[in-house]
């Protein structure tokens, strides 16, 4: 049983709440939160949790073995930095911090004290995208040329963050995981409408060493409800559809045929196969990434999404912001 503390009870903090509840190897013990409300509302669900507004009443608790930080994103560094310090496991929200610096002063915090280190990318726990990485990796797409995200939707607006900062990290985890390369470069263009400053719709391109690309559009000002990937390969297509409720997955047999070699009168020939949905075994992706984290601390393993894969994440949003402060000019990516 791994006893832990959450930091957190907004919108988010509350499903992370009853997922890790709902494991059977895991309780949260102490929750702690500024807004007394939103404390009183936990404490009224879980009748045996602590409440507290102190968070170093929280770290004070030597039964806490692990911390989830579901604060909001520019509390994440100082909040999981205080419970490495103090020796405590980290399930630190999406994106893990505001600056790659930052991310990398947890990241070996939590090395040098061998402690674990997650951040919530959740799709990489979908099911449907687990799926999806296996037949990238079997080779069953062929090559893959590249991939496309879309997540728009009406809401939620963020004040604090833009929609790239709140929206994209999901996408951009998926793309790296893919793929299984950092971008050489990172594009962004941002549309402005309801907060001075702030973008409200968000258009990303990276750019890989191997010629592939991932495009990614995110949106919290859009008429339609989409989350959806679509991933180009030379001999099949995919399409990763999280809005659809049973058929999550759907395979295109379809393609290009290039000529072996170019001679006159050979053409391109387009091949129309069958499509296929796999049978996908869905359990709740939030209660795959807790089980996760409450793994990888018993087994002492390197979670999917450790710190590491954070700062990835990170590093293309850092250079995404700059590129929208550019206008959309092409940065290049800071190696690590
Ligand atoms: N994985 C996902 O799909 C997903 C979805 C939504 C949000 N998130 C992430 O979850 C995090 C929280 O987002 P949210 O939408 O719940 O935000 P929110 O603003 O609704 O809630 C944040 C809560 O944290 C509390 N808080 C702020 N600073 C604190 C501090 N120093 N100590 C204790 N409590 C503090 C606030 O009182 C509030 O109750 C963000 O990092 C966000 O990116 C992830």
């Amino acid at each position: 049983m791994v006893t832990l503390g959450q930091v957190g009870l907004g919108y988010w903090g509350p499903n992370l709440l009853r997922n890790f509840n709902g494991l059977a190897q895991a309780r949260v013990k102490v929750c702690c939160d500024l807004d007394g409300a939103a404390l009183r509302r936990a404490g009224s669900q879980y009748p045996g949790m602590a409440i507290t507004t102190s968070y170093a009443d929280l770290l004070d608790d030597p039964e806490v073995e692990g911390v989830i930080v579901t604060a909001p994103t520019p509390a994440h560094y100082e909040l999981a930095k205080a419970a490495l310090l103090t020796g405590r496991h980290v399930f630190v929200e999406k994106p893990i911090a505001l600056a790659v610096a930052e991310a990398e002063e947890l990241v070996a915090l939590a090395e040098a004290r061998g402690r674990v280190l997650m951040v919530g990318h959740l799709l990489m726990y979908h099911p449907a995208v687990t799926r999806l990485k296996q037949m990238v990796d079997s080779g069953e797409l062929g090559e893959v040329y590249y991939l496309y995200a879309s997540r728009l939707n009406l809401g939620q607006v963020r004040r604090s963050e833009n929609a790239m900062w709140s929206l994209a990290p999901h996408d951009i985890s998926v793309a790296l995981y893919l793929l299984g390369e950092e971008p050489e470069t990172v594009a962004a263009q941002g549309l402005t409408y309801l907060q001075p400053g702030i973008p409200d719709t968000v258009f990303l391109t990276l750019r890989f060493s191997s010629g592939r690309a991932a495009h990614v559009h995110v949106s919290w000002l859009d008429p339609h409800k989409v989350r959806r990937i679509t991933v180009v390969g030379s001999q099949k297509m995919a399409v990763f559809d999280d809005v659809d409720s049973t058929e999550k997955l759907r395979i295109y047999d379809k393609g290009v045929q290039r000529p072996a070699y170019d001679s006159y009168g050979d053409s391109l020939s387009l091949r129309f196969g069958d499509i296929s949905i796999p049978r996908i075994d869905m359990r709740e992706p939030l209660r795959l990434e807790c089980q996760h984290f409450i793994d990888c601390i018993a087994n002492g393993q390197r979670p999917l999404s450790d710190g590491r894969n954070g700062v990835q994440v990170l590093r293309v949003l850092e250079a995404g912001q700059r590129s929208l402060e550019l206008g959309g000019e092409p940065v290049v990516l800071e190696r690590g």
